[in-house]
């Protein structure tokens, strides 16, 4: 039975062009067996009528905060409390900025404030809208929040010509995401402790190469991936032990921590304490390579060229997932480009359990608050086929972390 059957929905619909694909998203849930009730701003309306949604939805479409006779049918409060989830979508880079700052000037930012439901937003908007401070620091603020998460934007081409982030997702991922939200609501509510026994080593952060005694090679991981999912692992039960890189976070109090600085250093200690471990979740940037030699004084400006030779470090994934009694291997993979392909390599070639990948860039993936991940794993003994696909739809990272250790638990835990 689909976890949306009898769950009441509010489908906030707002001024933006993706709003014809709320369309099919209310189609999908009313198959699902959901009660939608569907909240249109005034601009929501100028890109589809009340009329398609009511035909759909089965109910009137509701949008003035004083309305009466709605009022006195059920109230906006009541409205609020009706809701087991509101989703909106498009969510425009204006109602995003109400709902971050509390407002509530029409009937769906009053609703989000006065509702216990979860939010699940799904931006849409002009790809520069979305690149803007103001949006990324609204998004930033409103991702902090327990009870909001968000589904997409998804990238490429947009109405208006122009190609980036910023497209809403499609009602299928939509409603996947309605699914996944509702069935951790779920478990939250039954309290989950899936990994109780289960001991999950993770690493995270970067490493620091030394040059000399002042310069070094690293990477600009924050360890936020890998701290999150630390704290998504306590959730469940597990007994954690982070080995992380330097990061300026706080480790989450209950995870056994142990701080490394460099490759070598976090290889020895993974090694060391691998043997108790079931599952291993390498989110660490690690470096590839060490200078040869680390200078013991400061390097002088004497020559107009310097030549640093390097040399490779351990693969601390690639040696624990070697082991006879392997651990649940879990890797990610940072690409800056043809990320699938790369990606599926790791996880031939490392011989993984699953792997998550992440496309990176100056912005993206690296110390930001939100990512997406699209998670590949194998299904058969044969290597080369069978390959298992699911995208974590642009989300915080402790979202990701949650939607990651709920495919590990399905997937690899009985
Ligand atoms: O820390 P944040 O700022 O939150 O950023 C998160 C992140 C971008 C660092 C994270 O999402 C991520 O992608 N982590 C893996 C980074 C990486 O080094 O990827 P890679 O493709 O180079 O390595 C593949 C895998 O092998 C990784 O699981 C890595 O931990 C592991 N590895 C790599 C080299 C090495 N010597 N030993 C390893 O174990």
């Amino acid at each position: 039975m689909s976890v949306v059957k009898n769950k009441n929905i509010i489908v906030g619909v707002c001024g933006g062009i993706a709003a014809y694909k709320s369309a099919e998203l209310v189609r999908l849930l009313i198959k699902q067996g959901a009660q939608v009730q569907v909240v249109m701003t005034h601009s929501g309306k100028e890109f589809v009528t009340p009329l398609t949604f009511q035909a759909l939805s089965g109910r009137e479409v509701r949008s003035a905060l004083f309305d009466l006779d709605a009022e006195a049918g059920m109230g906006h409060i009541e409205l609020a409390r009706w809701t087991d989830l509101i989703l909106i979508a498009p969510a425009t880079a204006n109602a995003i900025a109400k709902i971050a700052h509390g407002m509530a000037d029409d009937l769906l930012t009053t609703l989000c404030l006065a509702t216990k439901a979860p939010l699940l937003i799904a931006p849409a908007m002009n790809q520069q809208m979305w690149r803007n401070e103001a949006t990324q620091e609204n998004i930033k603020c409103l991702s902090r929040r327990r009870a909001v998460s968000f589904c997409g934007p998804a990238e490429g081409e947009q109405a208006c010509g122009d190609i980036g982030p910023g497209r809403m997702e499609e009602p299928d991922s939509l409603l996947n995401s309605c699914l996944s939200l509702l069935s951790s609501a779920a478990k939250t509510d039954y309290k989950k402790q899936r990994l109780k026994g289960k001991c999950v080593l993770i690493t995270a952060g970067p490493t620091i190469e030394d040059i000399d005694p002042v310069r070094f090679l690293s990477n600009r991981s924050s360890g936020k991936m890998g701290y999150a999912i630390t704290e998504a692992a306590l959730n469940e039960g597990a007994d954690v032990i982070l080995v992380s890189g330097p990061s300026a976070l706080n480790a989450p109090e209950n995870a056994e921590l142990f701080l490394v600085r460099s490759a070598q250093q976090m290889h020895d200690k993974v090694m060391n304490l691998i043997d108790s471990v079931d599952i291993f979740i390498a989110t660490a940037a690690v470096a590839d390579y060490r200078p040869v030699k680390k200078f013991d004084t400061k390097i002088k400006k004497n020559t107009d060229q310097l030549t640093i030779e390097l040399v490779k470090n351990p693969d601390i994934l690639t040696d624990v997932a070697a082991l006879p009694n392997k651990p649940v291997s879990i890797g990610f993979a940072a690409e800056t480009n043809d990320v699938e392909s790369y990606a599926l390599d790791k996880l031939q070639r490392k011989n993984l359990d699953m792997i998550a990948a992440n496309k990176v860039g100056e912005t993206q993936g690296f110390e930001a608050d939100n990512n997406e991940l699209h998670l590949y794993w194998r299904t058969g003994l044969d290597k080369k086929t069978g390959i298992k696909s699911k995208k974590l739809a642009y989300a915080s990272k402790k979202q990701l972390a949650e939607q990651l250790i709920d495919e590990i638990v399905l997937l690899f835990v009985k």
